[in-house]
This record gives C-alpha cells, sequence and structure tokens, in this order.
C-alpha cells in the first residue's frame, strides 16, 4: 500500500532529503525520465537511489532504455526526485500499477510533476528533435473495468470518474517551459498528445487518422501519470520530444533504436527547461 512504500523510502534517505516541504520551504518536483531522457538523473546533487525492487507496491521496469529506480536529490538547490525508467501499460502493467509511483512521490510531498517522453512527430510541421510542451491529451488506455464500478475505491476519481479531465496540463508551467526554449534558443511549441498501447508503432492510414482527430505527438505513455498527478491536484507539465516522424506519406516505420538516439540527443534541451521550471518565481 501507500503507506508502506512511503515508509520504505524515508527510511532509505531520511538523513538526505527534508519531506513534506517543509524544510526551506520549496517546491519538490518529481520528474518521469522517458526513453532515452535518463540521462537528466546523472545530473542530480546529492543523490540517493533507491531501485523500483526495494519499494513494496512497485513493480520492475523492463522496457530497454529505462533503468528502473527513484533518484532523490536536488538540481541547483531545488528539491527533485526523478523516476529514471517509467512503467508502460504495453508492459503488461495495469493503470493502477503504472501510476501507483506518481500516488508515492506526492505522498512523500512532491506537488509538482514534470513528466518526459519520447514520442512521434504526427503534426507535418515537427522534426526530429523538435519538443512539444503538452497542453492537453488524448487517452486510449485510460478504458478501465472501474468505469462499470463507480463505487469501488479509486483515489484517482472518486465517486463518477471524472477528475480533472478538464485541466491536466498547468498552463502556467507550459508558459515557463516555451520562453525556457526561446531562450535556450530551441524549438518548442505546444501540442495535444495521443496514448497509444503500443509497444507497435502504427501504420501509415493510423497516421493519418491521428492527424485528423487533432493529435500532434503520439506516444505510449504520460497520459495516465498526467491525470493520476492533476487529481492528486498537483502542477503538472509534460515534454515530448519527437523521436521520429509519423509520417503518412512515407513508408518508413519507426523502431527503438531511432526512439532512444533521438531521445538521448534531445536530452540536454530537457534539462534546460527542467532547470529553469524548478529555478522559476513560484519555485
Ligand atoms: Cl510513431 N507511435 C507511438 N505509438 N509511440 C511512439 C512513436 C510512435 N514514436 C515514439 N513513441
Amino acid at each position: 500500500s501507500l503507506s508502506v512504500a512511503v515508509a520504505a523510502i524515508k527510511d532509505r534517505i531520511a538523513t538526505t532529503w527534508e519531506f513534506d516541504g517543509d524544510g526551506d520551504g520549496s517546491t519538490i518536483t518529481a520528474v518521469v525520465l522517458g526513453s532515452g531522457l535518463g540521462s537528466l538523473a546523472d545530473k542530480i546533487e546529492s543523490a540517493v537511489m533507491v531501485p523500483f525492487g526495494e519499494i513494496p507496491g512497485f513493480v520492475r521496469s523492463t522496457a530497454s532504455g529505462h533503468r528502473g529506480q527513484l533518484v532523490f536529490g536536488t538540481l541547483g538547490g531545488r528539491p527533485l526526485v526523478a523516476m529514471a525508467g517509467r512503467l508502460h501499460r504495453y508492459e503488461g502493467w495495469t493503470h493502477e500499477q503504472v501510476t501507483f509511483p506518481i500516488r508515492v512521490l506526492h505522498a512523500i510531498g512532491a506537488t509538482r510533476l514534470i513528466a518526459s517522453n519520447a514520442a512521434g512527430g504526427v503534426h507535418p510541421l515537427l522534426s526530429v528533435g523538435d519538443i512539444v510542451v503538452l497542453s492537453d491529451q488524448i487517452d486510449w488506455l485510460h478504458r478501465r473495468r472501474q468505469w462499470a464500478r463507480p463505487s469501488q475505491s479509486d483515489a484517482d476519481s472518486p465517486g463518477f470518474p471524472v477528475g480533472r479531465r478538464g485541466q491536466i496540463y498547468d498552463p502556467d508551467l507550459a508558459a515557463v517551459a516555451l520562453s525556457a526554449a526561446r531562450e535556450g534558443g530551441f524549438h518548442a511549441v505546444l501540442g495535444t498528445y495521443l496514448a497509444t498501447l503500443g509497444p507497435t508503432y502504427e501504420t501509415r492510414a493510423e497516421y493519418r487518422m491521428m492527424r485528423r482527430i487533432g493529435a500532434d505527438v503520439v506516444g505510449m505513455s504520460t497520459a495516465g501519470e498526467a491525470l493520476t498527478a492533476a487529481n492528486l491536484g498537483m502542477s503538472v507539465l509534460a515534454l515530448s520530444v519527437v523521436s521520429n516522424v509519423a509520417d503518412p506519406d512515407r513508408a518508413n516505420v519507426a523502431d527503438h533504436a531511432e526512439v532512444l538516439e533521438a531521445g538521448g540527443a534531445a536530452a540536454a534541451k530537457l534539462e534546460g527547461i527542467v532547470r529553469r521550471v524548478i529555478s522559476g518565481p513560484n519555485a
């Protein structure tokens, strides 16, 4: 359960980390590192690693390009915990298993979530390496049995499951991210994320459909984590790195190696945005 997981973490890092934001009053930021974006974890100061396997209730990250640990510490002096190695529905985990770490991070005091991912660029003007700051999402993963049983205990969405779907992503954080990109001299735009189950990429007909339904980027993660965090009252920012172009007019199939490589190349952009967001005026 949640309290057991929180206790296990507090045991491991009690002396190095100030909980519940009652230390110097800094907001604690949780960062989820997507495919190929794990290098940000190496920049964390006074880092304490806690492997998923040592946290009751955490399942193992099996996707390649993902480590499986929480990294606690600071970045630019601000408290930060990075989830290096995210969980995906295509690995067979349920929505509850995939989003459990978000609940745990919230319970140990994180009030802000920055989720990152490598995604296919669906909008025709996107190129590999571009950053898309998510403004909304189309969630093809959130079809849960619980919807038919609203009485079942579900902290995600008590009672009838509506939650914060009207405003998942924080527009102020998105604005900070866009100006960080501008200052950093690289391209970032707002866009809508489409979450698919995967693990297969799509057909050209599917990319054509995705454009028409209003998706700008497509990936296999983030949507559930973002919704859970928003429902817990966290401020949520999500960043997609365009790792490949989802072009309905070209018969090239995306492959996992190219997704990881593009992630690695864009890691510096991601880091610039994260540093700027956590050092901002309401940090
Ligand atoms: Cl093209 N599709 C999906 N579903 N996920 C992706 C992707 C494409 N590129 C990176 N992740």
